[in-house]
């Protein structure tokens, strides 16, 4: 097989580089480990950016979005259970949309088959090669047979579990890495949202959130121990630690419904330098992690394609390489604005198991500094709806 971009994975990050680059009149195949029927199902994200929504707009993946995702103004922070609210559109004029990344998904693979894209799903043992060259290609197993996708550039968008990074040798990388102390259990609740707004926790107990899917359906995470076993979380027990950690003093309640699905996800931060090596193009969660507090992965995905499609569309209509040689570097400015900020919010959030009085003092300082200086609310604000230069 031959194409002009091969792509490896189809989360966010691949399947809207491949219908991006479409728009551009650029070929693409991308190839998927896991079925079509999974990956839609995938319960991860749900907080875009207004530059996320207004790309998936412009570039014609908005009409369900527009249609079923919820637009807000504001977030809510809670401590002390009291309630204070951060204007995020008063603040900075932007607002966000809450639209699960699976609905995401759902369009864009419904868009790249429309037009006749092509996506592999269920392959296996893929393997990048020859990417310090020109003639890159990726070998894999498809159907049973062994399968060579030979192409100009190779966009590895798999992820942070995936294969692409490694094919980077040790010695032309540096990563940065750390890991939190604790990790989240997210609930998907077949009931209504107690608040119209995002609401984050900081409490004795550790840290809550509470967000939403639909006007039925309530989104929620709880701090717990890296790596907690799920059957230490029977449903009563979340509602019970939920109902703790979101209880304020003025009355307000938490609606209690079926729990459709539960999961545990780590929490790190994770940055691979450069994101480029040869013809080999790391891009979203392959190239870097941000611990979930300020629900940014999904957008920085966005952001990492949107300017690999504008930096291939240039060398392919001009032979113009240099947005292709800027690319890494460029994004790498955005990835470290944005880790700062999700380990910021993080850090002021959650409970770490070592924390003295001292550190509990700084955090309550924080929080209350954010929720009655307008100038540290806006500096909150403008990195929450995301920043348009970096
Ligand atoms: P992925 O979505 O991981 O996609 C990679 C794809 O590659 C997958 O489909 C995978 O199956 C495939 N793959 C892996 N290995 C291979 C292989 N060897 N061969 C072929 N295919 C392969 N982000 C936000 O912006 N806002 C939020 O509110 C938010 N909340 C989150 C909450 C949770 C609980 C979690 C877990 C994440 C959250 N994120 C959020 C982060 C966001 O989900 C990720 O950053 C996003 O999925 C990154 O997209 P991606 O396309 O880079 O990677
Ligand atoms: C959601 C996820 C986040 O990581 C976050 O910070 C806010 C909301 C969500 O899944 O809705």
């Amino acid at each position: 097989m031959r194409t002009q971009v091969g792509i490896v994975g189809a989360g966010p990050a691949g399947l809207l580089l491949s219908h991006l680059l479409w728009l551009e009149g650029i070929e693409s195949v991308v190839l998927e480990a896991r079925g079509r029927e999974y990956i839609e199902q995938r319960v991860r994200a749900g907080v875009l950016e207004q530059g996320t929504a207004e790309l998936l707009e412009r570039a014609g993946v908005g009409e369900r979005m527009r249609r079923q995702g919820m637009v807000h103004h504001g977030i809510e922070l809670r401590f002390g259970r009291r309630r204070h609210r951060v204007p995020l559109t008063d603040l900075t004029g932007k607002s966000l949309t809450i639209y699960g990344q699976q609905e995401v998904v759902k369009d864009l693979i419904r868009a790249r088959l429309d037009a006749g894209g092509q996506i592999l799903f269920e392959v296996d043992d893929v393997r990048p090669e020859a990417v310090e060259g020109d003639r890159p290609l990726v070998r894999f197993r498809y159907g049973g047979g062994e399968q060579e996708l030979h192409c100009d550039v190779v966009a590895g968008c798999d992820g942070f579990h995936g294969v692409c990074r490694d094919a980077v040798p040790a010695a032309a990388r540096s990563v940065y890495q750390h890991d939190y102390p604790y990790a989240w259990l997210g609930v998907l609740a077949q009931v209504a949202p107690s608040s119209d707004e995002i609401v984050y926790a900081s409490s004795e107990r550790g840290f809550a959130l509470h967000s939403m899917r639909s006007p039925q359906l309530t989104r929620l995470y709880l701090q717990v121990e890296p790596d907690e076993p799920l059957e230490r979380w029977p449903d009563e027990r979340i509602w019970e630690e939920l109902q703790a950690r979101l209880g304020t003093d003025d009355g307000w309640t938490l609606g209690e419904g079926p729990i459709l699905e539960k999961g545990v996800t780590a929490m790190r931060s994770f940055v691979v330098e450069p994101m480029r090596f040869g013809r080999l193009l790391l891009a979203g969660d392959a190239a870097h992690i941000v611990p979930p507090t300020g629900a940014k992965g999904m957008n920085l995905a966005v952001a990492d394609v949107r300017l690999l499609a504008e930096a291939l569309a240039a060398w392919y209509k001009t032979g113009d390489t240099g947005p292709l040689d800027a690319w890494s570097a460029t994004c790498l400015r955005r990835v470290w604005r944005v880790q700062d900020f999700s380990t910021w919010m993080t850090t002021m959030l959650h409970r770490a198991p070592g924390d003295d009085d001292f550190q509990r003092k700084l955090q309550r300082a924080r929080l209350e500094y954010v929720a009655g200086s307008e100038a540290a609310a806006r500096s909150l604000a403008e990195n929450y709806v995301g920043l348009e230069r970096v």
